[in-house]
């Protein structure tokens, strides 16, 4: 949820995504569910699509009850490896609310793991999901954006701006999305789409969070970020607005990194002062295939 004076002290209009519509995929999930719930307040309508039938629909059921005369539509069953129930989404948006302008490819996966004991399945699971996954939303949806001419956000990251262990599949999957948004800016930006990436920081009281940094080591990753404080939802959702509306409008095939500063800093690479005893954690038992 973002704070209840969202608008009140948002330095956006409130109407300005008035008679436009919103795609998200994993729409229930913390960051996602925040972004579309900041579009949907300054006036959009959208659909948000996510693999767990109840838990999306109750998520849109609350995000059409933050504004008057606004429609969510909650997805459920769908899984972004599966382009053709993606297209059936896409279909369901367009027949129901008539349009789609703007698109979040935020369906993601991740965990912590070494190679010893990331199978080939486990590695791939999340290529698929991330990768493969933003591949479908953007296939599923152009039809769609080139008729309104609209705009593709992927949810990124900066794990692969260095070297980060125990995430090769993450940091593989994410450098594919930036290579991904950069080939479609250009491809479709003739047609009047624009294409680019978020790339998220360490996020406060998120599952990403929650998995990847133990509430032990928070206290020192704020202080190695430059800015002093993880980021808020509601950062997230500030830099989707603003991507999404006219003041971004010539801007396309770029990473809009919200990380406070933090991959500049010492906080990325300070996991590896433990380099290279934290390795022990791969252990020497036989290799998970
Ligand atoms: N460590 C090592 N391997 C793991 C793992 C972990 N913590 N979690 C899952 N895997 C492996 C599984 O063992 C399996 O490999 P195997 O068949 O060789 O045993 C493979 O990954 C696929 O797991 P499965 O549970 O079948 O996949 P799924 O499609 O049901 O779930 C995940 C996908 C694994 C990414 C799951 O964590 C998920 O659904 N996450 C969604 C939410 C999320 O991750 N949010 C974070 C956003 S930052």
């Amino acid at each position: 949820m973002l704070p209840a004076d969202f608008i009140e002290s948002s330095p956006y209009k409130s109407n300005i995504f008035v008679g436009k519509v919103v795609f998200v995929t994993g729409g229930a999930g913390t960051i996602c569910k925040d972004q579309t719930e900041a579009l949907v307040r300054l006036g959009a309508n959208g659909a948000i699509v996510g693999r767990k039938k109840e838990v999306t629909e109750k998520a849109a059921k609350e995000l059409e009850a933050l504004r008057p005369g606004a429609r969510v539509l909650g997805l459920g069953e769908i899984d972004v490896r599966d382009i053709q129930s993606l297209k059936r989404a896409v279909d369901t948006t367009i027949s129901e609310l008539g349009r789609i302008d703007y698109v979040i490819a935020g369906a993601a996966g991740n965990f912590v793991t070494d190679i010893n004991h990331m199978s080939a399945n486990a590695f791939k699971t999340v290529i698929d999901i991330d990768l493969l996954g933003s591949f479908n939303t953007a296939k599923a949806t152009f039809e769609a954006l080139r008729a309104s001419a609209g705009s593709l956000v992927f949810i990124s990251a900066t794990a692969h701006y260095h070297g980060s262990p125990f995430t090769a599949h993450v940091g593989a999957a994410k450098a594919g999305i930036d290579a991904l948004m950069q080939a479609l800016a250009v491809e479709l930006g003739p047609l009047g789409i624009r294409v680019n990436c978020i790339a998220p920081g360490f996020i406060a009281a998120t599952e990403g969070m929650d998995r990847l940094l133990p509430p032990d080591m928070q206290k020192t990753y704020t202080r190695l970020t430059p800015l002093q404080r993880f980021g808020t939802t509601l950062d997230i959702a500030n830099a989707t607005v603003w991507l999404f509306s006219e003041a971004a409008s010539y801007v396309s095939g770029t990473v809009i990194v919200v990380d406070g500063a933090g991959w500049h800093s010492a906080q990325q690479t300070s996991t590896l002062h433990y380099y290279p005893d934290m390795l022990k954690h791969m252990g020497e038992d036989k290799s998970k295939i």
